[in-house]
């Protein structure tokens, strides 16, 4: 069988990488989650306490930078110079900032090359906003996965209640809003569906629902 490249794009709290690691795993193919790079530099910035405004100093930091995506039980890791950073990087802090740090040139350059190195062997689920557009052109399969932003803020919602904090629905939805502006208007690779790319709404379907859609395009590709 073919080990295909699947791009899945779509805007903030789409579900992309909730089905992007159930699909990696029916297929035993890599998950490559690169919204977790930029996070992980966004949190090397803030802590470097530089200004995040500042392409040359953000660039600096990422050519200091090691991050490793590393497969576990609950999907993946994040690792940036041996250190674990899979949590800190989903802070409010880090997610309403990383926006920023991901509009410099210089950062999307550098950021293209490490992922396309990841994906170089072909087997790969690479999610985010660029990948079907920029980073693999190729890719047998590509996905651009959408759902209101009403949805959106109400799973991200839910998502935080099942860990036991209470968020604000209205400024969860002002700030996924905000996010997907920055990243749709951008100079650079923007969040954009590529011209073959399949588009799913996934507003009023389960996670399974859209699993089994995508899988299905899979299995005409295999
Ligand atoms: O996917 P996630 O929400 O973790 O991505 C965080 C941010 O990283 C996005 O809002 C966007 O600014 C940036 N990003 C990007 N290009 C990608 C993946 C993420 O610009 N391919």
């Amino acid at each position: 069988r073919n080990k295909l490249s699947i791009a899945i794009d779509g805007p903030a709290a789409a579900g992309k990488s909730t089905v992007a690691k159930i699909i990696a795993e029916h297929y035993a193919y890599i998950y490559i989650d690169t919204g977790a790079m930029y996070r992980a530099l966004t949190y090397k910035a803030i802590q470097a306490n530089i200004n995040l405004h500042d392409e040359d100093a953000v660039a600096d930091i990422l050519s200091n930078i090691h991050i490793e995506l590393k497969p576990n039980e609950e999907g993946q890791i994040v690792l940036v110079n041996g250190e674990d950073v899979t949590e800190v990087i989903r802070t409010n802090e880090v997610t309403n900032q990383v926006s920023i740090v991901a509009m410099h040139p210089k950062v999307r350059r550098e950021m293209l090359v490490r992922q396309r190195q990841l994906a170089a062997d072909g087997g790969v689920v690479m999610d985010g906003r660029d990948i079907g557009t920029h980073v693999l052109p190729n890719a047998e399969l590509k996905i651009f996965l959408k759902a209101s932003v009403e949805e959106r803020a109400l799973r991200r919602y839910e998502e935080n209640k099942l860990k036991g904090f209470d968020t604000d629905l209205d400024k969860l939805k002002q700030e996924i809003a905000n996010r997907d502006k920055l990243d749709s208007e951008r100079e650079i690779a923007p969040l954009k569906k590529a011209e073959d790319a399949i588009e799913i709404d996934t507003t009023s379907l389960t996670i399974e629902g859209v699993v089994r859609k995508i899988e299905d395009y899979i299995e005409e590709r295999l």
